[in-house]
């Protein structure tokens, strides 16, 4: 439990707290950009969350406040609107989310607390949807079904931040569990919570701290491309297709959008392969599919940036002999994180050597730090 966050949040309330909301961020093992094309992805729920503690104010409007942020007002008996300050926007769509349900919201004040890095690529947006859902079921004294809250704050993405996602964050956040990957399957949102607790495996997360684009049009433009391919490929859903269609079609299809196309098909086999490796404690493997899955992202996907390329090779260039299986970059790229699997035993060493190098490549002092698969969005007793 983050009792620092939950401390800090209690102390910025001017009255006692009735609720606690606690969501946590995700980093993505492997599965990029393919959750809104019917994929599997397979990300956890990190130790880094958001914290909202709140009480009901006896007014009808939502007083809302975080630290460096302009505090906020949302006036709870109007239809909510995009407006400012804009961090605030995803309040909003999470309570449009409930005020389309039919659900009568009180007024309320509520302190947040983050220890998601932004811009980072760990989904500090998700968790603060997702924190606000569990903070209004809360207020509510209702409970939504995990499928139901994560679709809704899906959904207040889409209309509020106007970045068409698919599901694999809200899912992460939502239903993440202690030692456990949340596989998706994003063509039926089924998921499976796969074990994640080999106690000499641990996951390293590199926050290269350089953000280039990504509401602004990139990701929207990916996603246009994918539903432009399978379209030319005439087949209901990505799951369908297979790498030797893409072949048969691949000039008709042009580039960019071929490449495009061969990343998910083959991203959604390495998610797959990666699964089974999983199960069957092959690491070499799964870090293998993860270098693999990086390369396509860069070369194919074009969704990497130097930052991002230069921490993956220094994951790689340390190796299997220094304990690296695998490396890769997280997220939805041009900028953000990595995700590197190891070896525990030898994560400090790689850690250091990785802040040091990157430094000196770069400039840029990254974040570096370990997590492990963590609880998902809940309250707090
Ligand atoms: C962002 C989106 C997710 C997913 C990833 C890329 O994090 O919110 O839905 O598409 O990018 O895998």
């Amino acid at each position: 439990m983050p009792r620092d966050l939950i401390n800090a949040a209690l102390k910025g309330l001017s009255r006692p707290a009735t609720v606690i909301a606690v969501a946590p961020g995700r980093v993505n093992l492997i599965g990029e950009h393919i959750d809104y094309c019917d994929g599997f992805v397979m990300p956890f729920a990190i130790d880094r969350s958001i914290v909202i503690a709140a009480a009901k104010n006896g007014s009808s409007e939502a007083h809302l406040r975080s630290e460096g942020q302009p505090d906020a007002a949302i006036d709870l008996t109007l239809p909510q609107e995009i407006g400012e300050p804009h961090w605030a926007n995803y309040v909003r769509g999470v309570i449009d989310g409930f005020q389309q349900l039919g659900y009568d919201i009180p007024g309320f004040e509520a302190c947040f607390v983050s220890s998601v890095p932004g811009g980072a690529g760990l989904s500090s947006s998700a968790a603060l949807e997702c924190a606000t859902a569990t903070l209004l079921e809360g207020l509510l004294g209702i409970s939504l079904s995990k499928k139901q809250k994560a679709l809704l704050c899906q959904k207040a993405e889409h209309d509020f931040a106007q970045v068409p996602c698919g599901i694999m964050d809200q899912f992460a956040s939502t239903f993440g569990e202690e030692n456990r990957l949340v596989m998706i399957d994003c063509r039926s949102a089924e998921v499976t919570l796969v074990p994640f607790e080999n106690p000499d495996l641990a996951v390293i997360i590199a926050n290269t701290k350089v953000h280039h684009q990504l509401s602004d049009g990139a990701y929207a433009m990916r996603r246009q491309h994918t539903e432009e391919a399978l379209k030319w490929l005439g087949k209901p859903s990505w799951r369908d297709v297979t790498l030797t269609d893409v072949k048969a079609r691949w000039n008709d299809l042009g580039d960019p959008v071929n490449r495009r196309a061969r990343h998910v098909v083959t991203e959604i086999a390495r998610t797959q392969k990666a699964a089974h490796a999983l199960a069957q404690n092959d690491f070499l493997l799964l870090g293998e599919l993860m270098d693999a899955s990086h390369d396509s992202l860069r070369d194919d996907f074009e969704v990497s940036c130097e930052e991002l390329d230069i921490m993956v090779n220094l994951a790689r260039e340390i190796g299997i002999s220094g304990g690296v299986f695998g490396a890769r970059m997280t997220g939805g790229g041009f900028g953000g994180s990595t995700v590197t699997l190891c070896k525990r035993e030898c994560t400090d060493v790689i850690m250091t050597t990785m802040r040091r190098s990157y430094q000196q490549a770069t400039g840029i002092v990254p974040e570096i730090f370990c997590s492990r698969p963590s609880r998902g969005a809940h309250l707090v007793d």
